[in-house]
């Protein structure tokens, strides 16, 4: 029998790190041909990923430009993708998630007539514009695909209310998978700053902060208030990868750069930035993927937005919605600083994401689509 040929899209760091453990499960399956095809939306942050991973991409439309914005992404993508999908003939694509790759790798597959599987499908906040344009890349999404990899139970919920009522299988999130490689008792980082941090005398906060429906007056503010923190709380380290974004790296630089215990860095390979999550104390972050990945090291995160999609850590009671006010999350971070008990009921290790095997049972989903294997199990937590 012909093998299936399987194309994985991704552009950006977190499809990336998502997108590794999937498309090395699918390459070790002897009835699939797995292809991987980058769009390269991140430069410098998706080939830290491909490093780490052992990824040799075998199509990169290296669409990268400084500042760019939503619809030179969406119609870059577009148009390598065409010349893609015609050398590459794929039985079916793989999207991941919620960018401007996503989107334009899931159209480019239906004007081809290709079928999509959606990899992280399902997340929703109901907000058209936050997080923007997210939720609406999601959404597209759903319309175009035939095959529903969703992370949760509530995220095929999601799903069945708007109506989709086939095809759906709840397998975890991927990231999981990743932490389960990426994170080793006595890592060694070669970031030289992060060997030098004192983890056991001070507390270590881990920090992040990007997104677009920030940028502006939240972001302002969120920077604020983390020079604050720091200023008030001398016994704490705010460690800081900025990301290359140039609008996050200027807001960055001028609040925070200069405070004594504030370590600005450049971002983190996922290996260091993995183990240095497994090392602090807490985790301030308007990232999605942060907010998936701290609860299965234990570790308290307080979330710079709004809303979430991601609700099953605010649930399991070890993520709150900060917001992004001032005095928010000044107070959420000062509580979690200096009340023990308050900290405690924060810090367990929960799995609402996952448990390590989604990769195992998206490829066995795929199979079985293509009526080569029994329908996997579905992901409980
Ligand atoms: C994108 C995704 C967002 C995701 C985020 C993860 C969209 C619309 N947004 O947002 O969902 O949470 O990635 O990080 O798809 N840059 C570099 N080098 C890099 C990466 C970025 O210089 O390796 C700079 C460039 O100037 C680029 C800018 O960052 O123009 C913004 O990148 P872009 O992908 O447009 O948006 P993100 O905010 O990263
Ligand atoms: N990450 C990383 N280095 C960094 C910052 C983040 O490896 O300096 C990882 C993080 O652990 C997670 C993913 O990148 O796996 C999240 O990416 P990001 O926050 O850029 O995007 P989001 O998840 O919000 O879409």
């Amino acid at each position: 029998m012909e093998k299936l040929r399987i194309m994985s899209v991704f552009g950006t760091r977190p499809e990336a790190i998502k997108m590794a453990p999937l498309v090395k499960e699918l390459s070790g399956r002897e009835e699939i041909e797995s292809i991987c095809c980058v769009t390269a939306q991140h430069r410098e942050m998706l080939d830290s990923v491909l490093e780490v991973f052992g990824l040799t991409p075998d199509w990169d439309l290296d669409i990268m430009t400084p500042r760019q914005t939503l619809s030179t992404i969406t119609s870059k993508c577009l148009t390598g993708m065409d010349e893609a999908i015609d050398a590459l003939k794929p039985d079916l694509i793989l999207v991941h998630g919620d960018t401007s790759t996503t989107f334009a790798g899931a159209l480019s597959a239906f004007y081809h007539k290709v079928p999509v599987g959606h990899v992280e499908a399902g997340l929703r906040t109901y907000d058209k514009y936050s997080p923007y344009p997210e939720e609406m890349n999601r959404k597209l999404v759903t319309a175009i695909a035939d095959l529903y990899f969703c992370p949760t139970e509530s995220n095929r919920r999601n799903l069945e209310r708007e109506g989709i009522t086939e095809n759906i299988f709840v397998t975890g999130n991927t990231v999981i998978d990743a932490l389960k490689t990426t994170v080793v008792k006595d890592y060694h980082f070669t970031t030289e700053i992060l060997n030098d941090l004192p983890y056991d005398s001070k507390k270590i906060v881990l920090v992040t902060c990007h997104r677009r429906e920030n940028y502006g007056q939240p972001m302002e503010d969120i920077m604020s208030a983390l020079a604050h923190i720091a200023r008030t709380h001398p016994d704490t380290i705010l460690v800081y990868p900025v990301h290359l974004s140039p609008v996050v790296q200027e807001c960055a630089k001028r609040h925070l750069e200069g405070i004594e215990n504030v370590r600005l860095t450049a971002p983190l390979s996922a290996g260091e930035m993995h183990n240095l999550m497994a090392r602090c104390c807490l985790v301030l972050t308007d990232s999605g993927g942060l907010q998936e990945e701290a609860p299965a090291l234990g570790k308290p995160v307080l979330v710079l937005r709004r809303e979430t999609e991601r609700p099953e850590a605010v649930e399991a009671g070890t993520a709150k919605l900060a917001g992004v006010a001032y005095d928010d999350i000044v107070s959420m971070a000062d509580q979690l600083l200096t009340d023990p008990a308050a900290y405690a009921a924060m810090a367990r290790a929960v799995n609402p994401y996952g448990d390590g095997q989604a990769c195992r049972r998206i490829a066995d989903a795929i199979l079985w689509h293509f009526g080569r294997g029994p329908r996997p199990e579905d992901f409980r937590s």
